[in-house]
């Protein structure tokens, strides 16, 4: 990282779990509590709207409760200095942002926007939501947040944008993705295949581990990261 310095993050829900973020998959996640299938794609909420929001009112309000943690500052720092050039999120919690991250793409959206499905009026979610109710376009239909539900692309630009840093970055870090959500998780793939390095930080390994990744930091986002920016500062300070 040191030497090529053209280090290009790829992130997902782990990173935002010390902000006190569940992630989606394991013990704690929100695909235990939430079945993805009835609350997470777009059919069920062109279907059932209403249900939807149960499970998208506890997002937002969690989200919006949240501060970056030491993963997301160290992040920063690292662009800061150099060191990483853009963060792909697949995060919806702008948590990189505040962070004071500047170059991220926002793979599956963001909460910051309410969108219509029915006239594409947008709306800031803090102007049309309140907890406890559905928010409403001026065309009376309900509001879907700015993110992307299965069966549902990625943003063009996005997509087109994560997959040119995945192709020209050196080393790519994966911090806390399961890498089980296509295409995201073509991202690793496409960065090895172009030649760059994969390190990934995750306390657990991935899909990714035995096939794609060359080092495996085994530990959590900021504990691993707060390491790496002490040894980018200081090389002569090499252990975790
Ligand atoms: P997952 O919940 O699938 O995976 C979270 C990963 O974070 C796991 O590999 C954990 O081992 C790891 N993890 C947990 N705590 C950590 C910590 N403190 N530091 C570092 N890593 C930690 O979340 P994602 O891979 O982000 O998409 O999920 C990808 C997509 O699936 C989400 O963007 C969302 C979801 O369905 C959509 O809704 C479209």
């Amino acid at each position: 990282m040191a030497e090529r310095r053209n280090v290009v993050a790829l992130t997902g829900a782990g990173i935002s779990v010390e902000s006190g973020i569940p992630a989606f998959r394991g013990a704690q996640g929100l695909w235990g509590k939430y079945d993805p299938l009835e609350y997470a794609t777009l059919h069920a909420f062109v279907q059932s709207p209403r249900k939807v929001w149960e499970m998208l009112s506890e997002m937002v309000s969690v989200c919006g409760a949240a501060a970056p943690n030491a993963a997301h500052k160290g992040m920063a720092a690292l662009e800061r200095r150099g060191v990483v050039r853009a963060v792909i999120t697949q995060n919806v919690d702008g948590l990189h942002q505040a962070a004071g991250s500047r170059r991220v793409i926002e793979y599956h959206g963001n909460m910051e926007t309410l969108v219509c499905i029915s006239c594409w009026k947008r709306y800031p979610t803090r102007e049309r939501w309140t907890p406890g109710t559905v928010p409403l376009c001026d065309c009376a239909e309900i509001l879907k947040p700015d993110v992307v539900l299965f069966g549902e692309p990625i943003p063009w630009l996005a997509q087109e944008q994560a997959e040119e840093e995945a192709r020209t970055c050196g080393v790519l870090l994966v911090i806390g993705t399961s890498a089980q959500v296509s295409p995201a998780c073509d991202i690793p793939r496409i960065a090895k295949e172009s030649g760059a390095a994969v390190v990934e930080i995750n306390p657990e390994p991935t899909s990714l581990t035995a096939s794609v990744t060359d080092i495996h930091l085994q530990g959590s986002a900021s504990e691993v990261l707060g390491w790496l920016v002490g040894l980018l500062r200081d090389p002569a300070n090499g252990h975790p």
